[in-house]
């Protein structure tokens, strides 16, 4: 790895923003719950970890306290939302590691953040093999064409059969697999990896956290370090692999055909340096991103930024926001000033802030492919392009239909204009969707999982004193409604008044109680087109 730190940061071919783009490896773990997630996560800070503290000692007194209060919040609001991004730095290279929530809920953020991404890991229990939400989470990465890199974790416990675990993968991802490694001895007899493109055993007891080839040993002598392993078996075993294997193609990977596979431990600590050594050398550079005016390419010198998460009331005294806005292009420094397309303004970036593992400190740069925080009252939403003067939105950024839709009743009936100024705030923070019906009856909420309601309550109740319940409402389904004949749309609004709505963007939303009256209704409408994502802009 630390060839391709030298050569992008060196190149004198390279523009200063080109070296700095080409050190940043910006990736989330996609995983289902359990399979090892957090632990590889702190496994890989760990590795960055030492360089940060070395380079921050001045900083860290004061960065102390910001993480303990950041923690507080948390603890006391009881809902787990912080820590959206970590960024650490290992052998020259820069690592953004975006969060993506852990409960099993579907959840939207999670989406958002994957169009944040330029690549992921994918995290295997080898025990379990795919499971329902990495299966889901995989899907997403595919539409977006994410390279995928996986590492398969507990080899230390009993595992399935390795050839079948790859075999699952091919099968019911479509995704070809080249194994970088292979682990030698199973389950309580786990002994290592081989080095599947270099040759040689990293053993599990001694170093094994370390890259690099120094602890490497023969296959020969493994006999000598446990009575159990058949070594003949092993070596049969490794030449059919090394035969048998694809051949591992960047380009296939790139294009999200083919996923190099590591074996490993999060839990020892073993091969996620490996892992990391593989995201340094084959994960993506920021790639270029789709905007309704151009691909923006990231070595272009303009900043500009897109909005892919809110996190409100850091501080419930202050209505403060942080919005996570990746950098797509050029450079963004301290106190710049930024368009922000959807409203014309210009805004000023006086403290965007950087989180290294759970701590936050001030940025006073950031390149594109990393993720900063913006402070800020409510100006920015989901999905908004921030530029350096140009009109563009980049585009891609989801909303999804919600599959349950509720009516919000207020126990206080006095308090209806203070609902309303809070669902307008969740809405844009993304927590929940607010749909406002045409004909004036009381605003629906639409979630895409059910914790999401749950969350909103809380909310509500903690930060608004707006004490609320939710009722079934007639309506069950949204859709939103569209057409390219302006004069189509306009009669299809006409004529189903009492089932149109607006969402937080005016954009009108079609409301069915049930999948027959939208079926009904879609039959019938002709030129109108009833999507259930939308993009954010
Ligand atoms: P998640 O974020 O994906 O949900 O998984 P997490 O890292 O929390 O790991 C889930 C459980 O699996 C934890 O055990 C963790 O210690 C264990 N685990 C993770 N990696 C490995 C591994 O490589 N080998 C083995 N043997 N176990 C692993 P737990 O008992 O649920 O929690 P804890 O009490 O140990 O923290």
């Amino acid at each position: 790895m630390s060839d391709i730190a030298t050569t992008t940061a060196e190149s004198p071919a390279r523009s200063p923003l080109a070296a700095e783009v080409a050190r940043r490896r910006t990736f989330a773990i996609i995983s289902h719950p359990d399979a090892g997630k957090t632990t590889l996560t702190e496994k890989l800070l760990l590795f960055g970890g030492a360089i940060n503290l070395a380079g921050q000692v001045k900083a860290k007194g004061e960065r102390r306290n910001t993480r303990s209060d950041w923690m507080k919040i948390e603890r006391e609001r009881g809902i787990s939302v912080v820590t959206s991004v970590m960024t650490f730095e290992f052998e020259g290279l820069v690592f953004n590691l975006l969060d993506t929530p852990g409960h099993e809920d579907f959840s939207e953020d999670t989406y958002r953040t994957l169009t944040a991404v330029d690549s992921a890991v994918m995290v295997i229990d080898a025990a379990k093999g795919i499971e329902a939400r990495t299966r889901k989470l995989f899907e997403v990465c595919r539409l977006r064409d994410i390279p995928i890199i996986t590492f398969i974790n507990k080899m230390d416990r009993e595992s399935r059969d390795v050839f079948e675990l790859l075999d699952e993968i091919e099968k019911t991802l479509a995704l070809d697999t080249t194994p970088m490694t292979w682990p030698v001895g199973r389950g309580r007899d786990f002994l290592g990896t081989y080095d599947v493109v270099n040759g040689g055993v990293r053993l599990l007891e001694g170093g094994g956290a370390k890259t690099g080839a120094a602890q490497q040993i023969e296959i020969e002598e493994l006999a000598k370090l446990s009575a159990n392993l058949d070594v003949s078996a092993v070596k049969d075993e490794l030449e059919l692999v090394t035969a048998a294997s694809k051949p591992f193609e960047l380009a296939a990977f790139r294009e999200g055909h083919l996923t190099p596979v590591y074996f490993g431990s999060a839990l020892r600590n073993f091969g996620v340096g490996d892992l990391l050594e593989g995201l340094g050398k084959f994960a993506p550079e920021p790639r270029a991103q789709d905007s309704d005016q151009r691909k923006v390419e990231a070595t272009d010198p303009r900043m500009s930024a897109f909005v892919f998460k809110i996190q409100a009331n850091m501080d419930p005294n202050h209505r403060d926001r942080i919005a996570f806005a990746r950098l797509c292009s050029g450079k963004l420094s301290r106190g710049m000033k930024a368009k922000l397309v959807r409203t014309g303004k210009s805004m000023p970036l006086s403290s965007p802030q950087f989180f290294f593992a759970q701590d936050r400190s001030v940025a006073d740069e950031a390149f594109a492919g990393d993720v900063v925080g913006i402070p800020n009252h409510g100006t920015l939403r989901i999905g908004d392009t921030l530029t350096e003067g140009e009109d563009f939105n980049f585009v891609g950024v989801p909303s999804f239909a919600p599959e349950i839709v509720r009516r919000v009743r207020l126990t206080d009936a006095m308090k209806a204009k203070k609902l309303k100024e809070a669902l307008q705030q969740m809405s844009e923070e993304g927590v929940v969707q607010v749909f406002r019906p045409r004909d004036g009856a009381p605003a629906l909420v639409g979630v895409v999982g059910a914790l999401q309601l749950d969350v909103l309550k809380a909310r509500l109740d903690a930060e608004y004193s707006l004490p609320v319940e939710f009722e079934v409402s007639e309506f069950q389904l949204a859709r939103w409604v569209s057409s390219e004949d302006r004069k189509k749309l306009d009669t299809f609004i006409a004529a189903n008044t009492s089932s149109i709505a607006d969402d937080v963007d005016g954009d009108p939303v079609y409301l069915a109680r049930n999948e027959f009256y939208l079926g009904y209704t879609k039959e019938r409408a002709e030129g109108i087109e009833f999507t259930n994502v939308k993009d954010v802009k």
